[in-house]
């Protein structure tokens, strides 16, 4: 997304804020999400589903820091434990007796999970999965979705915004580098899969036998579409990698919320390794890497051998797991199922407004997490998932009509509910909507 260059009119706090970031950050930003046109705004605080800018305007959030806000902002029983804990200091070179207590809980919610190791993001968490697969296998190579994001660590992005320009034949997707300067030898280790796509997922990593430490899956990945895996693509992948002696891990950074033990309670397929991160951090940074004790092993550090020395200053720091331990107690069976329940009418209310507005969109997700469409169908791949240049600007009609609404989405139109919200937020979702997608098919 592009930043337009600043009005002498616009006189907003926001922007005169955006003016002076610029100065100190690249294009004044810290991260790129936030970035939006003519500039982004600045929050002054939030509580629950709402959150109040710097101007005073009050937004409803979908957006929840892109999916890692279970409960919302500023939740009271969090704000509490979090504030005793400072008092009694946030990190120190010493173990805590609340890293036991939350890694007790976490493991205790999949069976797939026998130990956790806590890091500080989802891109630590995929880097560490991958890296212990590696360990564990004693081989380089690792296998992911054509389009699929898995945070910054240069194995994991390959192919991550591949283009028609250079994304190759379809039956063989080629390695594509996102950052300049990737290494050749960081290609040459990635073998890239179509999604949902079992037959020629399969045929590709038959030509790597012996080669992949892990086959690396999101299982319901965001830019690919946020349509879920097919149990039966997750089944033959899985099948696949036990064969061939590879590990199968997940990428359960964002899908994690979808129900208690993870999206891939829903598959039935035990996993060797899974990333986790957002929601469980309760709002403070966090990642982790949780799976087959056999696997974990591979980091024990007073194994005979260390396959994989694994340190990270402020993982399982004091407040991130005070406050995730929180959040995640209180995301319980019942909390899952009603958000989920939730997410069905909002999904529905708006699958009934396309229908009466005749507009040409659809919506796609599951558990507590949607995003719309301007496509007749949901899309299956990631070069399915490519926008013409007019579903990008009914899109971006969409988006702007629900920003000025005032509800705070997720810039693919992608949301994720949180439990703060009921009907009310969820109505008038639906119905800002319908009046979104009617200015849409103007354009
Ligand atoms: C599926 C997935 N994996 C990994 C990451 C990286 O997580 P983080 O931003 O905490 O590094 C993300 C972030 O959006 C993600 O969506």
């Amino acid at each position: 997304m592009t930043a337009e260059p600043l009005t002498a009119t616009d006189t907003s706090i926001s922007a005169k804020l955006y003016e002076r970031a610029q100065r100190s950050l690249p294009g004044g930003v810290s991260r790129n999400t936030v970035l939006r046109s003519p500039h982004p705004l600045y929050v002054d605080h939030a509580s629950g589903c709402r959150v109040t800018d710097v101007e005073g305007v009050e937004h409803i959030d979908f957006a929840n820091n892109m999916a890692s806000l279970i409960h919302g902002h500023a939740l009271p029983a969090i704000v509490e434990v979090v504030g005793e804990q400072l008092v009694r200091g946030s990190a120190f070179t010493l173990a805590t007796e609340i890293e036991i207590a939350y890694a007790e809980h976490l493991v205790a919610r999949s069976p797939n999970f026998d130990q956790i190791r806590f890091v500080n993001s989802g891109t630590e968490a995929v880097m560490g999965a991958v890296k212990a697969a590696r360990a564990f296998t004693g081989r380089p190579k690792i296998a992911k979705v054509e389009g699929a994001y898995h945070g910054l660590y240069d194995f994991a992005e390959v192919s991550q915004t591949s283009n028609p320009t250079n994304w190759g034949d379809s039956g063989r997707p080629q390695s594509v580098p996102v950052a300049y300067g990737t290494p050749p030898a960081v290609l040459e280790q990635v073998v890239v899969i179509p999604f949902n796509d079992p037959d020629t997922a399969v045929e590709i990593l038959d030509e790597h036998r012996g080669e992949i430490a892990c086959i690396l899956i999101d299982p319901m990945p965001h830019r690919v579409g946020l349509v879920p895996a097919d149990p039966e693509y997750i089944e033959r992948l899985h099948t696949w990698a036990t064969t061939d002696g590879a590990l199968f891990v997940l990428d359960e950074v964002i899908t994690f919320r979808t129900e208690y033990g993870g999206l891939q309670a829903r598959y039935d397929v035990p996993t060797d390794l899974s990333a986790l991160g957002k929601i469980i951090g309760g709002g403070f940074p966090v990642g982790a890497i949780a799976g087959r004790r056999e696997v974990m092993e591979v980091m024990n550090p007073l194994a005979d051998t260390v396959r994989f020395p694994h340190s990270g200053t402020f993982s399982a720091n004091p407040i991130t797991m005070t406050a995730g331990l929180t959040a995640m107690k209180l995301y319980d069976r019942a909390s899952v199922e009603r958000l989920n329940a939730l997410t069905i009418r909002l999904v529905e209310g708006i699958r009934g407004v396309i229908a009466e507005t005749g507009a040409t969109a659809c919506v796609s997700g599951t558990g507590s997490m949607f995003r719309v469409h301007m496509k007749a169908s949901p899309p299956r791949n990631h070069r399915d998932a490519l926008q013409t240049p007019a579903e990008a600007a009914a899109l971006r009609v969409v988006l702007d009509h629900l920003f000025d609404e005032g509800f705070m989405m997720i810039n693919t139109c992608s949301g994720t509910l949180s439990t703060p919200m009921t009907d009310t937020e969820i109505d008038a979702l639906v119905t800002a909507m319908r009046t979104a997608l009617v200015r849409a098919q103007d354009v």
